[in-house]
């Protein structure tokens, strides 16, 4: 394909009734539960993935846990941890709807072939038949999960059926209805290997692009600067498609910084609550029990209950050791090895130095190739840990996202957690879940499927009730056209004023637009090099340079599918930046110390701020409003 036919592509224009955007694991859930309410209705249905399902999404490489399984435990707890967790602002309605659904996506991993670790004498047993998981932690289950995702996709390939799934397109943005502007009726997007742009109409849709990666400068450098913790490809288009059809978002404030293994990124979770390992300073003092005195400054502490201590906070007793040069942090990996090692037999102990490498080949292989190219052997040598640049997500131990209304049967629900159907925006038509959701962390993966399931219900139910809905866009498809590959037709316009084509006054490559927003980021919108600090004066200083920013991004190149890839990838992430930076602009407290820090109101302050930030977005004018939304207990502490 030349680079001149680019500017004109071919159009594919379709009309479905359900539209999934995304091909993770909440679209995988929505996919398999739409076969199931759609039987006899005979509903369009299309799901779009910019990638390929099989390894889209976060979970492309597999995982070596399931972090969300009741099993056991009662979803009110579960409900108390997540709010713990999060520093008391949650939305419970959405997080126990999750945790009473959660247990039937597992049961279904299982049948559809995932091994889930059994107790021993119940290795014969699934969880159904009452086979006892392996758990490291109280929410956790052990998994042999690196073909956890072909194994979700396939599923939700079946239901679907393969023709109704459209594998790498890019959805750039939303389009409202022209006769309603405060519905959705369309999206549209361009495939990233043929020269096709993509117009679908729909009655509704599940917007599930995962969450936000590099909007920070990442610590990794040079040719390691593709390794990231959570995925490069999800860019924050969520959040800003939602954000620019009118959507209201809530806990933009919000990220997480995961501590990781250093440059591998490697995740903690199976060491610390698996294997007990225990992290220390440089010199080997346990810096949680030395610094607990810290949760009683600030009011940080407010929500550590017994033992529990939210994910943040571990961060905040972290970063004190390394801010005030007691790094490095080390996992002591060689003792948490010999404890378990004490009672086993030679084979047995074999057994266990496997699973310390699964862990990582089945989820960060990455981390393999940081040991074996140091030479360190886990068991004979500890690990450094290091918090990460942040990120944008809602499923994790994070809880940025779009505001949704929650399920109806909850007693004690206020009116404003409900205005319409499960898991939908303040959009009509708008749905989201996964990644997507605001204020309801920790459904990770295995309730980000469950999610996906909840919202497919609902959205049948949607477009049964709205039959008569005829979409209609409010853009032609040349002014989509224009605007999706304006980045084409500036390369094509300017490429020859200079002899070297990345150098040209009248444009800029994706890649240095990237540079310049991870840059803003990283050192006034609390990243890694002021660590994680930040405060009114930097904040306005990043406001006018994300502005200029966001004017310099109409002036994108590119010069193939991949950099105009890139070009709306980097849109997406300024937008979700933004919402991120007005959100930490305007609560005026540190709600989340250990992820971020307002040094200039560095009190936790419920007195002000235990309610949730919600944040709209105007495309026209490019302004943000914020406002503070109440927040309601329907779960008491037990
Ligand atoms: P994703 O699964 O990330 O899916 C997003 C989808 O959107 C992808 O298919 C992507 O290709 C697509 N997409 C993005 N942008 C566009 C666009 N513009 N147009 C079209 N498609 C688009 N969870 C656990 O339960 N246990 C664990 O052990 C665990 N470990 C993890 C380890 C790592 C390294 C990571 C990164 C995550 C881990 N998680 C774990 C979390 C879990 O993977 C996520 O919670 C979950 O995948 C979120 O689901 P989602 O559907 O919101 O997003
Ligand atoms: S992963 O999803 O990338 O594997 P991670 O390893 O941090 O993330 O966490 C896995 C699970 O363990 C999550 O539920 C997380 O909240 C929990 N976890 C991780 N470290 C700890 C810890 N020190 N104490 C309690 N829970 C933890």
């Amino acid at each position: 394909m030349s680079e001149y036919s680019l500017g004109n592509p071919e159009v594919i224009e379709e009309e479905v009734d359900i539209l999934i955007i995304g091909g993770g694991m909440a679209a995988c859930g929505a996919a398999f539960e739409l076969q199931r309410w759609n039987e006899n209705k005979n509903l369009r249905i299309k799901m779009v993935d910019k990638a390929a399902v099989d390894r889209s999404g976060a979970v492309a490489q597999g995982l070596s846990a399931i972090n969300t399984y009741m099993g056991e435990n009662d979803p009110a707890d579960y409900v108390r941890y997540v709010r713990g967790d999060l520093m008391g602002i949650t939305r419970e309605d959405l997080v126990y709807d999750t945790g009473r659904h959660v247990d039937d996506s597992v049961h279904n991993f299982e049948r559809w072939g995932l091994p889930i670790w059994k107790q021993e004498g119940d290795e014969d047993k699934s969880l159904t038949e009452g086979g006892k998981p392996v758990r490291s932690g109280r929410w956790q289950i052990m998994i042999n999960g690196e073909s956890y995702k072909p194994i979700v996709a396939e599923a939700a390939k079946k239901a679907l059926g393969i023709d109704n799934i459209q594998e790498r397109v890019f959805i750039v943005r939303m389009v409202d209805d022209k006769n309603d502007p405060g519905r959705v009726a369309g999206a549209a997007g361009f495939s990233v290997r043929e020269n096709k742009m993509y117009v679908y109409k729909f009655k509704a849709c599940l917007l599930v692009c995962g969450g936000a990666v590099n909007v920070f400068r990442p610590r990794s450098v040079g040719e390691g600067s593709g390794r990231a913790w959570y995925p490069v490809w999800n860019a924050g288009s969520t959040y800003a498609m939602a954000a620019e059809a009118g959507a209201e978002l809530t806990l933009m404030e919000n990220r997480f910084v995961p501590a990781r293994f250093k440059d591998g990124y490697g995740p903690v979770g199976a060491w610390f609550l698996l294997f007990k390992a225990k992290a220390m300073n440089a010199n080997g003092e346990d810096y949680q029990e030395k610094n607990a005195h810290l949760l009683q400054e600030h009011g940080y502490g407010a929500y550590v209950k017994g033992h529990a201590m939210g994910t943040c906070l571990r961060n905040h007793l972290m970063m004190h050791e390394m801010k005030n040069g007691m790094g490095p942090i080390f996992m002591d990996t060689v003792t948490a090895l010999a404890n378990l090692a004490e009672k086993m037999t030679p084979k047995e102990i074999k057994h266990l130095e496997a699973e310390a490498w699964e862990d990582f080949l089945d989820m960060t292989i990455g981390q393999c190739g940081i040991w074996a190219g140091e030479n360190i052997e886990p068991d004979k040598e500890m690990s450094e840990l290091m918090p990460t640049e942040p990120y944008l997500l809602g499923s994790h131990a994070g809880c940025a996202g779009i505001w949704c209304s929650g399920p109806e049967d909850l007693p004690g629900t206020p009116d404003h957690y409900h205005w319409g159907y499960n898991r939908m925006s303040t959009v009509r038509g708008l749905f989201t879940e996964g990644d997507g959701c605001g204020a309801s962390g920790h459904k990770f993966s295995s309730g980000s499927h469950a999610g996906g399931r909840i919202a497919a219900k609902a959205m049948v139910k949607y477009v049964e009730d709205n039959s008569d809905i005829v979409p209609e866009l409010d853009r032609t498809i040349d002014e989509l056209k224009e605007e999706i590959y304006r980045p084409v037709q500036t390369f094509l316009e300017h490429k020859d004023y200079t002899t070297a084509i990345d150098v040209n006054p009248h444009y800029i490559t994706p890649k240095m637009l990237q540079f310049r927003l991870q840059k803003i980021m990283d050192e006034y919108v609390a990243g890694v090099s002021t660590w994680y600090q930040t405060n009114a004066a930097m904040l306005g200083v990043a406001e006018r340079k994300l502005g200029m920013l966001k004017e310099d991004s109409l002036k994108m190149r590119a010069k193939d599918l991949h950099e105009l890839l890139r070009a709306w990838e980097n849109y997406h992430r300024i937008l979700a930046a933004e919402a991120h930076m007005k959100h930490i602009q305007f609560r005026e407290e540190t709600r989340y110390p250990g992820y971020y820090y307002r040094t200039d109101f560095l009190d936790l302050d419920d007195e002000n701020w235990k309610c949730f930030v919600n944040s709209t977005y105007d495309r026209n004018t490019g302004e943000w409003a914020c406002k503070k939304v109440e927040w309601v207990e329907l779960i008491k502490e037990g």
